[in-house]
């Protein structure tokens, strides 16, 4: 098994929090992304299914189904636009024209300089306040044009 000591001790300890093994899984996938550089490689699903005494589709399954997961390499910024339809009704498509503009992505892919990836995501459950976009994990709503280009201008 490839995973670092340091998270295999910390996994060892997370799943005496729940009564079965394998509900540990999902703390682990993003414990994995953030230490092992913004992105969940195939040898990394593998060591998280022998782990967790699991089948690596069943670890591939999980993570490929939720957005937050990436599975090949991002930039140092992830930007997640969501394109869903309370959003698409209220300008998500300008937004995500302007965060490709701001950020020299496009969609679903990396800028030049590797500082952003770009992707478009389904709703997530913002949508008293869309459109919205999800920067590496933090929430931006009622955006228009200027305040998308506020928010990504500020990112270093
Ligand atoms: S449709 Fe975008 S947050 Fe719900």
């Amino acid at each position: 098994m490839a995973l670092p000591p340091q998270l295999i001790a910390e996994f060892d300890e997370l799943v005496t929090h729940y009564p079965e093994r394998r509900a540990a899984l999902i703390m682990a996938l993003h414990r994995c992304q953030d230490e092992l550089g913004g992105w969940l490689a195939p040898e990394t699903l593998e060591d998280l299914a022998a782990y967790f005494h699991l089948e690596p589709v069943e670890v591939y399954g999980v993570a490929s189904f939720y957005p937050m997961f990436q599975l090949r390499p991002v930039g140092k910024h992830v930007v997640s636009v969501c394109h869903n339809i309370s959003c698409e009704l209220r300008g998500a498509r300008e937004v995500l024209a302007k965060v490709c503009q701001v950020t020299g992505a496009p969609v679903h892919g990396t800028s030049p300089d590797g500082k952003f990836s770009v992707h478009t995501v389904e709703c997530q459950g913002a949508c008293a306040n869309a459109p919205m976009l999800d920067l590496d994990g933090h929430y931006h709503e009622d955006l228009d044009a200027a305040k998308v280009e506020r928010i990504l201008g500020g990112v270093s």
